[in-house]
């Protein structure tokens, strides 16, 4: 997947940052400068004194260089390190470069101790760091993956940094890593399982990426085909192409992909490894997250299932390229979603309509991907916070059951999300106006904001209490307090929360 290198002027805390990002994606931690000591057998001070800041960049570029015999790993370099552009061209098509920058005030404060240490800054420490900022200016500001680093703890700069290069390592429910990048970084695998309409469209492309002819089974595209029949289908062609305990599969597809792909790989041979190369915004940044496998019976959906996480999720935004334009804002719905759990400045990335989402669409994946990650970590058998998830879901599951399935998941969610937002506010746990915010967003979206009028209520609430639980009488919502946060509330009174939301619509 390559190299992470953290750059940008000293102070800024590229060795500390660096450590815990390593830490985190269980990666090696370089520090470059130390690298550079250790060859030299002298400190950087003692070699810019002796040989020269020239001596200095040729030790720092061969330092650099050899990196590319070592293994992906997280790379801590000097504030200069990239000047040089054959050093940058090296970085660059090695890996991902983040810039830390930070205010003048606050590099002087953490420089101060150490300034010493630090030959191009000895002497006056804010003249000398002003000047040497003002030189390295435009060079700086030409980087693209920036980090600001002022206010924040190391932990949330480092949250920052991973979003910024899409890489998570999971290990509440096994070890995996989530990485967002191109297909072409796929490891090999034993198999791939695939839908009609994928097949279609990336299928070769990918089998040309791995490198060799991987075997591959095309199943029928749909929800109605995420059923025991499907399957069985891949239980067999697991057999007939001769995979035993120590193969991988490759889920190349959409949530329903990903669902039966994870589950047959679950119960074969009492579980074998798979990939998770999810092609819908939707799996995206949630149904290929979390570990949740299975398929539906024709009493529900998801009856049947297990806890059993790919090895890697590979989401590659290339791929929603071939995406019917509805399934994108379909997705969008989840992503919204997720930006009123946890993330306001997502929230607002997605008020500006598709074409600004599209011009977009990695960094918000990205960001989507993270609230769900860090809320699957912190509780990942959904015995707590992992409840916060199904905003919108219970009103918006038991709508797209009621429709009949004619509005795609997301559509429903998106009128679940409304209808929810609405109860919020009614009973005093919103902020008066939250629901005219989120109906802003969905609608500049193409989503749909309201119960389609043909839907009897009386269905919606009963499909609600069967979803949950049969005939269940409380039932707990995760509701929006504000863009940022939801409550879980316990909820008994299941006509109120769907019939007054019409009313209200009617008057208003
Ligand atoms: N496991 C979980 O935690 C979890 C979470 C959320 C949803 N889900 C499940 O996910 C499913 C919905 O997922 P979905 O919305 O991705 O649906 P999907 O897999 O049915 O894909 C939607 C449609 O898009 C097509 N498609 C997919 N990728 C394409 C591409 N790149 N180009 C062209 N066409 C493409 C598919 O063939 C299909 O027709 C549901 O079954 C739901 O239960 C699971």
């Amino acid at each position: 997947m390559g190299h992470i290198f953290l750059y940008g002027p000293s102070g800024t805390g590229k060795s500390t940052i660096g450590r815990n990002l390593a830490n985190n994606l269980r990666l090696p931690f370089i520090d470059l400068d130390r690298v550079i000591e250790t060859t030299a057998g002298m400190s950087i001070p003692q070699v810019m004194e002796e040989k020269g800041e020239q001596a200095f960049r040729d030790l720092e570029t061969a330092a650099l260089k050899a990196l590319i015999n070592e293994r992906n790993s997280v790379i801590a370099l000097g504030g200069g390190a990239l000047l040089r552009n054959e050093n940058r061209a090296f970085a660059e098509n090695s890996g991902t470069v983040v810039l830390l920058m930070a205010e003048l005030d606050t590099l002087i404060e953490r420089l101060r101790a150490d300034s010493n240490e630090r030959p191009l800054l000895a002497g006056d420490l804010r003249e000398k760091l002003s000047s040497l900022l003002a030189k390295r200016r435009e060079h700086y500001l030409s980087f693209p993956q920036v980090v600001r680093v002022d206010r924040d703890t190391v932990e949330q700069v480092v949250y920052r940094v991973q979003i910024e290069v899409g890489r998570h390592h999971l290990s509440a429910m096994g070890e995996y890593d989530v990485v967002v990048g191109q297909v072409g970084q796929l490891p090999n695998a034993d198999l791939i399982v695939t839908d009609e309409n994928v097949a279609r469209h990336h299928l070769e492309g990918i089998k040309q990426t791995i490198g060799r002819d991987v075997p591959s089974i095309v199943v029928h595209a749909g929800e109605d085909h995420k059923n025991l029949n499907t399957v069985s289908i891949l239980w067999e062609a697991f057999l007939d192409n001769g995979l035993d305990r120590r193969s991988t599969v490759i889920a190349l597809g959409g949530g329903v992909i990903g669902d039966l792909t994870g589950f047959a790989a679950s119960t074969y041979m009492r579980g074998i490894d798979w990939i998770a190369v999810p092609t819908t915004l939707l799996s995206m940044v949630d149904a290929s997250l979390g570990g949740k496998t299975g398929f539906d019976l024709p009493e529900g959906k998801n009856l049947i299932g297990s806890f059993h996480p790919p090895k890697l999720v590979l989401a590659d935004p290339g791929l929603l390229l071939t995406l019917p334009e509805r399934e994108l804002r379909s997705g969008m719905a989840e992503v919204v979603k997720h930006g009123i759990i946890a993330d306001p400045e997502l929230f607002g990335m997605c008020s500006r309509g598709m074409d600004r989402v599209k011009a977009n669409i990695e960094g918000i994946i990205k960001r989507a991907m993270a609230v769900k990650i860090r809320i699957i970590e912190e509780d990942p058998y959904e015995r707590g916070v992992r409840a916060a998830l199904n905003l919108g879901h219970t009103v918006g599951h038991a709508v797209e059951l009621v429709s009949g399935f004619e509005l795609r998941h997301g559509e429903a969610i998106a009128v679940g999300m409304i209808v929810e937002a609405k109860y919020a506010e009614r009973i005093g746990i919103a902020e008066p106006g939250l629901t005219d915010e989120i109906r802003k967003s969905l609608s500049a979206l193409g989503l749909p904001v309201e119960i389609p009028k043909d839907l009897p209520y009386e269905e919606i609430v009963r499909a609600m209490r069967v979803d949950k639980k049969k005939n269940a009488q409380v039932i707990r919502f995760a509701l929006p307090v504000e863009i940022g946060r939801v409550e879980l509330v316990e909820v008994s009174d299941l006509e109120d929360i769907v019939a007054r939301s019409d009313s209200d619509e009617t008057i208003s």
